[in-house]
């Protein structure tokens, strides 16, 4: 039995229900901002000797911001960065102070507007959500606050929808790094710089620049891609796709026929012939049956045969906001590369 599948029949054999429900990356890792003391981390986060504050300025330098721009400082803190953020977009510009906890978004929205700024606006958003209108920013900037995404494409999904085309997101993280990074950073972060790179390019982005100019955080620019070949198939590895069902993130559907499906299947995928696709996506929207068949909250690996029904479906199907993906791979490939069949 080949690496692929081992993976999936661990998967399968002893969570089933990670198949199905997305998991939280790390329970628990926002305990302590559930009704928090604001001021206790007020003097943790704005204090000289946290790296992120000491260089807060190249930070924010490195942005490249202009008047006018619309901002979402995600997981905004105490508002460290947002003030920094409200002067240099300025009247005609807004920031967003988006956050988990209520606390913290009063907080930051009382102190933005005793300094005088009047372009910052609170969002308490949820934790798989950043809540912000769709297509309406040209930067979101996470700092210290990626490895507390506990749903994090369903986050990272809302904040792809939030940005403009152009737009792009700057993310400050730790380094993780054995034998190089702090214990408390080797416990407290769930991954380094390569995993949540790979993460973020999952979600529709890639690298566009990057700053080195702190020792135990790194400074990355994200832009918006189409993460598709010349013939419109997903360019993600069978690797991350095996990955992505295996913790929730991502389901698997057919879109062969009946029959075909009837003559050997795969063991993770659901039926959802083309057929059904058709008469079922129509100019008077999408039917009922369909909804309940396509998660909303998942990226959607379709396979088929060979690759070419697998983009008639998802083009029948890209004006109703899913994150579909066709597989060039048909089923035959799959099994070699590891998939089960179904019995
Ligand atoms: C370590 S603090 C960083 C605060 C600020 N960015 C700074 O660097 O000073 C992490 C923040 O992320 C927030 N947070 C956690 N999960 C979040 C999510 N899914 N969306 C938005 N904010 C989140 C927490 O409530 C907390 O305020």
């Amino acid at each position: 039995m080949n690496r692929i599948a081992i993976c999936l029949l661990v998967v399968i054999t002893l969570s089933p229900h990670a198949v199905g429900q997305e998991k939280s990356v790390r329970p628990g890792i926002n305990k302590s901002f559930s009704e928090p003391d604001v001021g206790s981390f007020t003097e943790r986060f704005e204090r000289e000797g946290r790296e992120v504050y000491d260089f807060r300025q190249e930070i924010i330098d490195s942005c490249g911001l202009r008047p006018g721009m619309i901002v979402a400082d995600i997981g905004a803190g105490t508002g460290l960065f947002t003030r920094m953020l409200a002067p240099r977009v300025g009247e005609t510009g807004r920031v967003y102070a988006v956050d988990i906890s209520k606390e913290f978004v009063a907080h930051v929205t009382k102190t933005s507007q005793q300094e005088g700024y009047k372009n910052v606006k609170g969002i308490v958003c949820t934790p798989t959500s950043a809540e912000l209108p769709d297509n309406s920013i040209d930067l979101v900037f996470i700092c210290d606050t990626y490895h507390h995404f506990e749903f994090p494409y369903r986050t990272l999904r809302s904040l792809r929808r939030a940005l403009r085309p152009d737009g792009s997101i700057v993310l400050v993280e730790f380094h993780r790094e054995k034998g190089k990074s702090s214990e408390w950073i080797m416990n407290h972060v769930r991954a380094g710089k390569e995993t949540f790179q790979r993460e973020i390019e999952l979600a529709g982005f890639e690298v566009d620049e990057e700053k080195d100019f702190m020792e135990q955080s790194y400074w990355l620019r994200f832009r918006k891609t189409e993460r598709t070949t010349s013939r419109g198939h997903t360019t993600d590895s069978i690797d991350d796709v095996i990955r992505l069902l295996a913790n929730g993130t991502a389901a698997l559907i057919d879109v062969r026929e009946q029959a075909e499906w009837d003559g050997g299947h795969l063991q993770e995928a659901s039926l959802l012939p083309l057929s059904e696709i058709r008469a079922g996506a129509t100019n008077d929207g999408l039917s009922k049956s369909l909804q309940a068949k396509l998660p909303k909250t998942k990226i959607i690996y379709f396979h088929c045969r060979s690759g070419g029904r697998v983009l008639v479906a998802t083009e029948l199907l890209k004006t109703y906001g899913y994150d579909i993906r066709p597989l060039q791979s048909g089923f035959s490939a799959l099994v070699r590369d590891g998939f089960e069949a179904a019995r």
